[in-house]
């Protein structure tokens, strides 16, 4: 897993390189066939990726993205009209029976569907009319890393294919920044030592990282067998922040931007109620210092629209580092298999 997590700067560096001409060609495509709505369909981390171009693709395009219940295909056989739809299936291995199935009935009925996977041979490319490969190289660990990040990074190309405001230049940047984060390998292995007993968490998100917050307690689960629950830190308020006794542990996405006076709202409450908050940030949010017990503050100030990678990577390796302190392989975790065929 830990290796996997240092090839991210190389793999988002050949999946650009790889796909932007390809998103180019879409990009004229879809403008003579612009959909109405998108439907994004995953399971497990991919669906997280999917939360994440959910609000990416509204915020940039204004088009309506909606994600697609599986069941409503596979168990309840619903016909759905999918006519001025896109249709996109994102999976890693490409074989996810009820992500397929999905995607091959709204083919079937309308949609103009895309593939986004990290494998050229799979039963997804081969059902979907267009396909964006995450050039990641093969995902060896059960736990996915670097392809979650290499799908978030095709969302960003999706975008602007979409013709959001998504410029190509500020995307060249990012497998930079992801390798700045893996310069913090050293200090997050040392925090991890700290939360060696830890049997349950909250993390929290907004905005664009709300998609981390759903991953990065996805990563603690799988790999540290920690009970994770995950909010947005407006529904963290609603009610589940009656469970915070003193000392709770709690992480915390905190770029500065739209979405740090909520967060930062909510980190003032928990501080107050003794909660242990672990947040990662950049240099341009200081504020958060005054409210969490540690920050993991990577090197340089990152806008907003820009954090989801980097902001990813700390708790992907926190997420490896806590599991080998606590004596367990998250390249297998019990119970689990790198393909899930669900209905
Ligand atoms: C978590 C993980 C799983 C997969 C899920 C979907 O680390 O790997 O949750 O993301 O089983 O698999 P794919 O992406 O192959 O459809």
């Amino acid at each position: 897993m830990l290796d996997e997590i240092r090839q991210q700067p190389e793999a988002l560096a050949r999946t650009l390189a790889g796909e932007v001409r390809h998103a180019g060609r879409f990009r004229k495509l879809l403008e003579r066939n612009r959909p109405r709505l998108v439907v994004l369909v995953a399971r497990g981390t991919s669906d997280n990726a999917a939360q994440f171009g959910r609000y990416l693709l509204e915020i940039t395009t204004g088009i309506p993205v909606s994600l697609a219940a599986p069941s409503i295909a596979t168990l309840y056989d619903a016909p759905i009209d999918y006519r001025d739809t896109l249709v996109v299936g994102i999976s890693q291995s490409g074989e996810s029976t009820d992500t397929n199935l999905v995607l091959e009935r709204a083919r079937a009925a309308g949609a103009l569907t895309l593939g986004i996977t990290n494998e050229r041979s799979s039963s997804l490319a081969r059902l979907a009319e267009h396909v964006f490969l995450v050039r990641a190289g093969r995902e060896r660990s059960v736990a996915a890393t670097k392809t979650y990040t290499g799908q978030i990074l095709v969302l960003y190309l999706l975008a602007y294919a979409l013709g959001g405001k998504v410029r190509l230049a500020d995307l060249e940047r990012i497998p930079q920044l992801a390798a700045d984060s893996l310069g913090l390998e050293a200090e997050i292995g040392a925090l991890a030592e700290r939360y060696r007993y830890m049997r349950s968490a909250v993390v929290v998100g907004r905005g664009l990282n709300y998609a981390n917050a759903f991953e990065f307690a996805l990563k603690l689960m799988e790999t540290c067998y920690v009970v994770a629950e995950r909010f947005s830190s407006a529904d963290f308020l609603h009610g589940p922040i009656a469970l915070v006794e003193p000392s709770f542990p709690v992480f915390a996405f905190a770029p500065m931007g739209v979405t740090w006076p909520s967060i930062g709202d909510t980190l003032r409450k928990l501080k107050g109620l003794k909660a242990e908050i672990v947040a990662i940030a950049d240099p341009a949010n200081r504020e958060v210092d005054a409210m969490a017990t540690r920050v993991i503050r990577l090197p340089r100030p990152i806008p907003e629209v820009l954090t989801p990678i980097p902001y990813i990577v700390p708790a992907q390796i926190f997420a490896a580092c806590l599991a080998a302190q606590k004596g367990y392989d998250p390249d297998h975790p019990r119970t689990l298999h790198k393909v899930t065929l669900t209905l």
